[in-house]
């Protein structure tokens, strides 16, 4: 009966991951997915969501249903955070928002409202983007093509290629982009050339839909928002999902959101009244636990600040792996600019290395990382950055 069924042979990035914990040997190191670990090689749970831990346990509420979209406190801490507190598409009620199954879950539901309302809009994403971002928008039933980005001779952006080839699309196509961060490349455009992206889109009426999935890891928390804030400055209608999982640390409660600035408030009860109909149907409403820690942490002045030093300590302990990556191979390899490995912004480097190079660093060194040259800086730390600059630099020779 099921003999016609197509094996999935797994995603890449998990794969890599179940493949690292079968991997017997102690030396092995971890630089697939995008996790932030701590310097002792450990996913933190954060002081802020402690706090706000033992406050529900002694509270101890039962475990009923949240609405459809989500508890309303959660989805306006959310707003603020991606647009800024009083921001008046906030207090003139233009922003549709519901609690998300993590960044995948807004990304999806909002691909299923999109192919529902808007069933000719294709959809394009960077080349490269996070390998997820095309099998989602393809699972709605959403045409995904590619438009240039990475330049690999530059280790920067492709921007008049970019720019060009935004030009040319139809009205109403659907531009997939990175807030900050990109993944898997961490090159992002400097915000004079989101200025003139944004502009691009506006008057060739195309949809900028915003993923931002590492807010905080970049430059700061309101500064990471830069491009969505300008884009809605400008008066564009933008889709925007983001995640809780990296800048929380909290991946396995899957805490996202899917926020959706309309021309009008009319509007956007009326898309807001469509995603809890979206959400109904596939999963009827989304867990309760992360989006109670979440609306706290956010909510409470005290525990918002708490939060953000959290945050700006897992940037800066990226930003140090950065630099020390970038010393060790610079002093092995004089001849070779490193450079990029400091200017990259997030959790992620392009490393510049070929399939068979991360398969030798694999085999050889038991450091894993993606296929493409991604490496997850977070999994670095001082115990192994100088055996992986090592491995590093074997291959590269
Ligand atoms: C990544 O890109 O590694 C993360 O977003 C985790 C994932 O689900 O792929």
């Amino acid at each position: 009966m099921f003999q016609n069924v197509k094996y999935y042979p797994g995603d890449p990035i998990l794969s890599l991951m179940d493949e690292y914990k079968q991997d017997a040997r102690t030396s092995k190191v971890n630089l697939g997915v995008g996790v932030y670990y701590d310097d002792n090689g450990h996913v933190p749970v954060l002081e802020c969501i402690k706090t706000v831990e033992s406050q529900l346990v002694e509270e101890n509420q039962p475990h009923d249903y949240l609405p459809m979209d989500g508890l309303p406190a959660y989805r306006q801490a959310c707003q603020k955070l991606l647009l800024g507190k009083n921001h008046e598409a906030i207090t003139s009620g233009r922003v549709a928002t519901i609690a998300s199954l993590g960044g995948s879950g807004a990304l999806r539901v909002g691909a299923e409202f999109i192919h529902q309302w808007f069933p000719q809009a294709k959809a394009y994403v960077s080349n490269p983007t996070w390998g997820n971002h095309i099998s989602i928008f393809e699972g709605a039933g959403i045409e995904v093509h590619k438009y240039p980005y990475y330049d690999p001779k530059t280790i920067g952006i492709k921007f008049t290629e970019l720019k060009q080839f935004l030009t040319q699309l139809d009205v109403g196509s659907i531009i997939l982009l990175h807030p900050c961060c990109h993944n898997p490349t961490g090159v992002d455009p400097s915000h004079e050339q989101w200025d003139q992206l944004l502009d691009i889109i506006k008057n060739k009426q195309l949809i900028p839909f915003m993923d931002i999935a590492y807010q905080g890891f970049g430059e700061d928390l309101e500064t990471d928002t830069y491009a969505i804030r300008k884009a809605v400055e400008i008066g564009l209608c933008v889709y925007i999902s983001n995640s809780f999982s990296k800048n929380m640390s909290l991946y396995g409660e899957r805490v996202g959101g899917l926020s959706i600035v309309c021309p009008t408030s009319e509007e956007a009860r009326l898309v807001q009244s469509q995603l809890k109909f979206t959400v109904r149907r596939l999963y009827s409403s989304p867990p309760a636990y992360g989006g109670h820690v979440v609306s706290r942490v956010l909510s409470n002045t005290k525990s918002y600040e708490h939060w953000q030093q959290e945050v700006y300590i897992m940037r800066d302990r990226i930003r140090k792996m950065r630099s020390r990556l970038y010393e060790v191979l610079q002093t092995k390899i004089p001849d070779r600019d490193f450079s990029y490995f400091i200017k990259q912004r997030g959790m992620f480097s392009f490393t510049g290395l070929d399939p068979q190079q991360v398969a030798r660093l694999k085999s050889e060194y038991g450091v894993y990382m993606v296929e493409n040259g991604r490496m997850c800086m977070a999994g670095l730390n001082s115990s192994n950055i100088e055996y992986v600059a090592n491995a590093m630099a074997e291959v590269l020779k």
